[in-house]
């Protein structure tokens, strides 16, 4: 049965008309409930014209070790029609009261092989627009656990204003840079799938949808990916999560798969898979 709580929005910050980050804090001023990265809460609102209370889930960016309140990544859904819930969340101000309940979800960092051994191969996390926000929410706990495992981050954006975490990312690699690689390893970088736009006119990295980073051009040996991290990508070294649009999943299966990487949906007999991921759309 679903439990309702009360929230508050104690926090929005317009990226641009149709992309915020919020934050919403339990009313009764208790710490919000115990999650694991990867996890989503679910928000909700009474929405007049349909007479009842819409709930949708929202991937958490923030870390699970940070305890007043779930940041949330959220584009405003316009068309064909303005969708039920946004539309109404792009309409609350700081200080208004929403419904939300208590995190859940399987999208969690995999810490044990199928054997029961540690998983220390590298987490590349891929994701396309706020399909980033689980993965701010990974690499905060993994920094705050101290973990040792090689990261790397991939956005992929139409724009580059929808680099929502920039800031953050930068500055997880460089302390990457700062503290050496052997203490925490950390990479991100991001990519803009319409850089013709003047808009993006700034743009200088990565061109090309999130997928892109595992596209092997036939006058090259490595991929993007494969020329950042040094080496050739293999279930052996890596594992990979993807979040955001189906088609951006069926992106990254598309290079994946054909090299040896297994889903979790579609394990091996003794249990191991390579990818992860969660789409909607
Ligand atoms: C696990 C999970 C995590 C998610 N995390 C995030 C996140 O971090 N950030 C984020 O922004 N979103 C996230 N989503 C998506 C989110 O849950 C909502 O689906 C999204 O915000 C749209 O909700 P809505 O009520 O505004 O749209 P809805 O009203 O549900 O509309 C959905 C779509 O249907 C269309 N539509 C609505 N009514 C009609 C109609 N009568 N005829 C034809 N078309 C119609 C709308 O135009 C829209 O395209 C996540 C989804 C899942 C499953
Ligand atoms: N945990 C979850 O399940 C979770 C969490 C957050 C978000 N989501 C979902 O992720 C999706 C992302 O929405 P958004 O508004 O943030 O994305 P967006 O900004 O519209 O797009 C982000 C990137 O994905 C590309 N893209 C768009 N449509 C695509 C498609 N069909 N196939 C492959 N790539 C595509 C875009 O390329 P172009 O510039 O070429 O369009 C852009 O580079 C939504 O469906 C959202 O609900 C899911």
């Amino acid at each position: 049965m679903v439990v309702d709580n009360k929230g508050r929005v104690t926090f929005v910050r317009v990226l641009k008309e149709d992309l915020s980050i919020i934050r919403v804090s339990p009313l009764d001023g208790q710490p919000i409930p115990d999650f694991k990265a990867g996890q989503f809460v679910t928000l909700g609102s009474y929405i007049e014209n349909e007479k009842k209370i819409i709930r949708r889930a929202y991937s958490i960016a923030s870390s699970p070790h940070q305890k007043k309140y779930f940041e949330l990544l959220i584009r405003w859904v316009r068309k064909p029609l303005p969708g039920r819930l946004t539309t109404d969340l792009f309409n609350k101000v700081e200080g208004d009261d929403v419904i939300w309940v208590k995190p859940v979800g399987m999208f969690t960092i995999n810490e044990k092989m199928h054997d029961g051994t540690p998983d220390n191969r590298r987490l590349v996390l891929m994701g396309g627009g706020t399909g980033l926000a689980p993965f701010v929410s990974y690499s905060l706990h993994l920094k705050e656990i101290q973990s040792h495992r090689e990261i790397v981050v991939l956005h992929g954006a139409s724009y580059v204003d929808e680099l929502s975490y920039k800031e953050i990312l930068t500055d997880l690699e460089e302390e990457s840079l700062d503290k050496g690689r052997d203490k925490w390893n950390f990479r991100y970088r991001a990519s803009i799938s319409r850089p013709q736009e003047w808009f993006n006119r700034s743009w200088g990295g990565q061109k090309g949808r999130v997928e892109s980073f595992l596209k092997l051009d036939s006058d090259k040996e490595l991929s993007v990916l494969e020329e950042v991290v040094g080496e050739k990508i293999t279930p052996e070294n890596t594992s990979f999560y993807v979040c955001g649009w189906q088609g951006t999943v069926d992106g990254a299966l598309h290079y994946l798969v054909p090299k040896g990487f297994v889903t979790e949906r579609n394990k091996r007999k003794d249990g191991s898979f390579d990818i992860k991921f969660e789409s909607y759309g």
